[in-house]
């Protein structure tokens, strides 16, 4: 079997950006692949967290993975920090990555300006750990949002130059883009994309969103003085709305468009908030059950940690050996 792994901070809300960008579609490649999801808790810190609230947020999206329908005999679940082995790649990775190439990068440069006070080594080579994250295990697949792309291309070139240099230790791997919902926008600001860190709430959809402000902010999102549903670069708002609901239903966006013919963008915002309450209820309920079950958490916790950290010691051993450090005795 190919192998899968993905990873998703523990920096706030899963946005539903996040859940059709990312989390959706590690559901559905579950059965036919052999899959890592890794809550990455060491990346969160590269922005300045409360160590109580980061804490209850790295639990609150182990509950999440869950509750979307990620099953826990089926992938490796796990918390990054667990495993010292993606620290100790990230180490080696980094004197195998340029300052150029990490300078390029756009999720740097966006952080930096959000940042100003803070603009730490970790969150400069922050891609670095994403890469060693990847590569301890070997990856096929690599199933994230659009946003990820640059980072996806980095780690393929920092594996390809470690194996120009020592011969194929790492697999290469690929990103796995969804075709809809791998960017979803801010609901009232169409033309950037949604992110659990938006100050304006409006602008976001949150997995744990009350059925009622789910449909509000629905209501509330931005559309255009046309009238007419239809996927167009000059109607973001639109467009955006036409992703959400074909992500969510699996329709395809000429079926939606041609379902919502002459309808009316109300008829339409009704709709999609109700494909999406009909899509996070369920999830909503499942986290509530899973909350009550600490054993079952920890229980998941603790094997996930000695699963991943087994297979990352193969290839950080093998590594150690190429660079040249002593074996141990
Ligand atoms: P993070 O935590 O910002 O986001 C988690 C996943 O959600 C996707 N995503 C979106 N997809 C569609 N529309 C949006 N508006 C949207 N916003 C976020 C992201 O693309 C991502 O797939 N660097 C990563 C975490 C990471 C990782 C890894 C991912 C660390 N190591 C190794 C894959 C493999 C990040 O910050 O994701």
């Amino acid at each position: 079997k190919k192998r899968i792994f993905s990873g998703m901070q523990p920096s706030g809300v899963i946005t539903l950006g996040n859940y059709l960008g990312a989390l959706k579609n590690w559901t559905k490649l579950q059965d036919e692949y052999d899959c890592l999801y890794c809550i990455v808790d060491m990346h969160a810190i590269t922005v300045r967290q409360d160590p109580v609230k980061l804490r209850k947020q790295a639990k609150d999206l182990l509950v999440q993975y869950l509750a979307v329908g990620l099953d826990p005999e089926k992938n490796i679940i796990y918390y990054q920090s667990h495993v010292p082995q993606h620290a100790e790649l990230a180490w080696i990775l980094n004197c195998y990555t340029y300052m150029g190439e990490l300078n390029r990068m756009t999720q740097f440069k966006d952080k930096c300006a959000k940042h100003a006070d803070n603009i730490n080594a970790g969150l400069f080579t922050y891609p670095s750990l994403m890469a060693a994250d990847i590569l301890l295990y070997q990856t096929d697949l690599v199933p994230v949002g659009e946003d990820q792309r640059q980072h996806l291309e980095l780690t393929r070139d920092i594996a390809q130059r470690f194996n120009g240099i020592y011969g194929d230790v790492f697999k290469v791997p690929d990103a796995y883009i969804g075709k809809v919902g791998a960017r979803v926008m801010a609901l009232q600001e169409p033309t950037k994309k949604m992110s659990k860190s938006d100050e304006n709430q409006n602008n976001i959809i949150t997995l744990m969103d009350d059925p009622k402000v789910i449909m509000n902010k629905m209501k509330r999102a931005m559309t255009d003085s046309d009238t007419e549903v239809r996927f167009a670069e000059e109607k973001p708002g639109i467009s955006n709305l036409l992703s959400i609901y074909c992500a969510v239903t699996g329709k395809t966006i000429a079926e939606a468009e041609k379902e919502f013919a002459g309808a009316g963008y109300g008829t339409f915002k009704t709709a999609v908030g109700e494909a999406v309450v009909a899509e996070l209820e369920p999830v909503q309920k499942r986290v509530k059950e899973l909350e009550a079950n600490k054993d079952y958490l920890d229980a998941i916790i603790k094997s996930g940690a000695e699963k991943a950290s087994r297979l990352a010691d193969r290839t950080l051993t093998k590594v150690q050996k190429k660079v040249g450090f002593p074996p141990r005795i």
